[in-house]
Order: structure tokens, then sequence, then C-alpha cells
């Protein structure tokens, strides 16, 4: 492991949250920096902020590359979708424009993904040997799959179709919170989503995440499942620290898919 911290970024709709991470214990070595997320969040605009994030911990980090998160499919380097964030991230090369503002490389990844990582390296599944399904349930629903410690990237499983609907457009944290639903009936629709997910992927460990995931003890048990299910450790750090910790591991293994530009 690296004896200097690694920064990590996480990009969200309200803020950006960057903390330099000791990645030996998976923990902040710092307090976090968090700035708003500009209005218009065009790539130029969040980079601006990004680099705000970077010059404030600089004298913290490494030169290695650090770690990014963004709502959105990342395939080498490219945002292929944008999930409360400006639409013209859809197939911007992102990697590069990062890189170009900050002068240094980067490793940009979905934020689920990141999340997922941070939980198997760190947190509730650490160390699982089998299929663990993470779940981030906030404004949309992201999901990872890591397999044996492997991240299998950009699954994308909040838009499962389940009865009908883009199952994040019912089962989102964001959903229960517009409508005023109980915990109860927020369960309900908690438990045809993973029901169906369980029936296509068969893991062997679901992690729940997001904001929401800290009143678990209110949802989790009515859930009646064949896969244990349990809420995630490191909560809102989670992002921050698994980018930390794939921008550190993408020094030993590059991707050897060119990366699109
Ligand atoms: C997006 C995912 C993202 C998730 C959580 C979904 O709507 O499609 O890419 O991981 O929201 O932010």
């Amino acid at each position: 492991m690296t004896e200097r911290p690694v920064l990590g970024i996480d990009i969200g709709g309200s803020g950006i949250k960057g903390a330099p991470v000791d990645l030996t214990v998976g923990e902040f070595a710092t307090k976090r920096l968090r700035i708003e997320t500009p209005q218009h969040s065009t790539p130029k605009n969040v980079a601006a902020v990004v680099k705000e994030i970077v010059d404030h911990f600089a004298d913290q980090i490494g030169d290695g590359p650090i770690g990014i998160t963004i709502p959105a499919v990342v395939t080498h380097g490219q945002t292929r979708s944008a999930a409360n964030i400006d639409k013209s991230w859809i197939d911007a090369p992102a990697e590069q424009i990062f890189e170009d503002q900050l002068g240094r490389g980067i490793v940009l990844v979905n934020d689920a993904d990141a999340a997922g990582v941070a939980e198997v390296q760190y947190g509730a599944a650490k160390g699982h040997p089998g299929l663990v399904l993470m779940t981030t349930l906030g404004t949309g629903i992201g999901s990872a799959l890591i397999y044996r410690g492997v991240l299998i990237p950009n699954s994308e499983l909040g838009h499962i179709e389940v009865d009908g609907h883009d199952a994040e457009s019912r089962a989102a944290a964001s959903i229960k919170d517009k409508t005023g639903m109980s915990y109860q009936d927020y369960a309900k629709r908690l438990q045809r989503y993973y029901e169906v997910v369980e029936a296509l992927f068969w893991p062997d460990l679901i992690v729940v995440g997001g904001g929401v995931s800290k009143d678990s003890d209110e949802f989790l048990p009515h859930l009646d499942l064949k896969t244990k299910i349990v809420p995630a450790e490191l909560r809102n750090k989670a992002g921050i620290i698994g980018a930390a910790w794939l921008a550190h591991d993408a020094e030993e293994h590059p991707d050897p898919i060119p990366r699109a530009t």
C-alpha cells in the first residue's frame, strides 16, 4: 500500500466532496472538504471545483493519480450517461477534461462502483469471497457488482424494469421522501426490487448504502429475501474511499483498453 494518502473526490448532484484517504486503514487522513456543485454542472464548471479541492489538499497527497466518482456510466475515461448532472457529460472525454484542468493523472469511476469497492475493501463486505451486490438508495439507485474482490463496472441495476417501471423511479429513497411514504410501505417496494435483482444475479451478499441506510433497522427487517442483506458501514465516506482505492489500484493494473477521447 502507498505511504502517502490518495485523494478521493465524490461528485454528487448537490455537493462535490474530497478527502485524502489513508489506504492502509480505509479512513480519511484529514477532514473532508465539501463545495456546492455548480448550478450549471457542465464538465468545465465541475472540473474547476475539483481543482479547488485538489489544490486544497496538494501538500498532503502523493503524485499518483487521484480518484473521482461521478453519477454516470464511465467506460475507458468517457462518461456515457448523466444522472443529476448536466446532460453535456454524455459521451464527454471526462478523464481527459479533468486531467487537462488539473495537470495530473485521474481515474474516473461510477459513484456506486466506488462505494461498492470501499465496502468490499474496508466495510460491510470486507474480504467477502463471493459475489457482492452493493446498492445505493438515494436520488436514484446505484449498483456495484463485485466478484471475488473484482469490480464488474457499470452494472446500472437501478434501471432494470420492475413491474413495468424503471426500478429507481419506484424504489429510490428520493421517492420515499417525496411522497412521505412510511418505511413499511417503502419496504414493500424494496422487496419487489431486490426479489427481481436476486433472481437475475443470485448474489451471496447484498449491501445497502445511501443516506437512507442509516435507518436500515426500519426497513431491512421487513424484507424476505434468499440473500443476506446488510447495511453499508462506510456511509457517505464510501465514494471517496473507493475512488481513492481504485486510483491506486489503476496504477498497478492499468486499463488495457485505450482511453476514449
Ligand atoms: C445512475 C447511476 C448512478 C446512480 C446513483 C443512477 O440513476 O444511472 O449511474 O450510479 O444513479 O447516483
